[in-house]
């Protein structure tokens, strides 16, 4: 199967896995719920899914059980971006092509839809996997907590705010960037791992490509909120210059960034070698990472 088509058949997957483990709007309190379907059903790229499938690929993880962890990963993300646009945030009004969450319901409402989501993903990933330790489960909830918490995508955020307006060094940009954003996809390349029961240095190995590919992926957001547009973003475009927000183009510039992207991407390349053919995937997703237009 080429790239495309397996990208498909995985977002297709990703898409019935969620609305399954969505709660239904006829259920009580139905906004909450229509509110939590709206901001996780039909859109988005599914880059963490499509990472932890990939990662699983390398060890023959099964496919339900890579769902499982796949949708836990998703529905973190899509909480994460609920906050993220909320008004004492980044304050946007487009995601994904359609009014934020708090513009479609309200903001009370779009910040319990995120706390939902997020105890949705952690109710999802401690269903018993039967293909997977019950030792190995609890260390996978662990991973994704310790990748959600101060230390990982809210430490990040934290960071982001109180870098508004300020000058700061790379390498505090860069500590800001792991953990906003890669120490999610990270978590979404291990569970994918875990699933199929990697053995500790395969992990390890793979937790350097994932810091690489987390890097890579914040560096190209950075770099399409200045160059892109909203339309094919589906996102406000320019926020982050508007907003006085330090990115790698603020940094570095346009030219700059373009250059530490290609710089980590051959990196990122690089770190998979060892796992040879098996890891045809996730050379193609670093690719893909880099050359989207969204
Ligand atoms: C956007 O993430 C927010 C960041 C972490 C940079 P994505 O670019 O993965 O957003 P969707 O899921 O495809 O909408
Ligand atoms: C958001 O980063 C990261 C998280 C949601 C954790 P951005 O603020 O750059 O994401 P966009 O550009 O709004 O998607
Ligand atoms: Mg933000
Ligand atoms: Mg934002
Ligand atoms: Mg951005």
């Amino acid at each position: 199967m080429g790239f495309t088509d397996w990208m498909y058949t995985i977002q297709q997957r990703t898409e019935s896995t969620l609305d399954a483990a969505l709660p239904q709007v006829r259920h009580a309190p139905s906004r909450l719920h229509d509110a939590m379907r709206y901001a996780t059903l039909g859109g988005g790229k599914r880059i963490r899914p499509l990472l932890c499938h990939a990662s699983g690929e390398i060890f023959a993880a099964d496919e339900n059980d890579l769902c499982t962890a796949a949708i836990a990963t998703e529905l973190i993300h899509a909480y994460s971006l609920v906050h993220d646009d909320l008004p004492s945030m980044d304050n946007d009004v487009l995601r994904r092509g359609k009014p934020t969450c708090h513009v479609e319901f309200d903001e009370a409402t779009a910040l319990l839809a995120g706390d939902a989501l997020q105890a949705l993903a952690f109710q999802t990933l401690a269903t018993r996997c039967p293909n997977i330790a019950p030792e190995r489960q609890i260390m996978m909830i662990h991973l994704l907590a310790s990748a959600c918490g101060s230390r990982g995508m809210v430490g990040g955020q934290a960071l982001d705010l109180a870098a508004v307006g300020q000058q700061i060094t790379q390498d505090e940009l860069e500590l800001m960037h792991i953990y906003k954003t890669g120490a999610l996809i990270r978590a979404a390349v291990l569970l994918g791992a875990h699933c199929g029961n990697a053995p500790p240095d395969a992990l390890e190995h793979l937790k350097h490509f994932a810091n690489r590919a987390g890097l890579l992926f914040q560096v190209v957001d950075d770099i399409l909120d200045a160059e892109s547009s909203t339309a094919t973003l589906g996102k406000t475009a320019g926020k982050d210059a508007v907003q006085n927000k330090p990115t790698y183009v603020s940094l570095l510039g346009n030219t700059g960034a373009k250059a530490l992207a290609t710089s980590l991407q051959k990196q990122t390349h690089d770190i998979l070698s060892p796992f040879g053919e098996r890891a045809l995937r996730l050379h193609e997703l670093t690719d893909f990472i880099v050359e989207r237009n969204f």
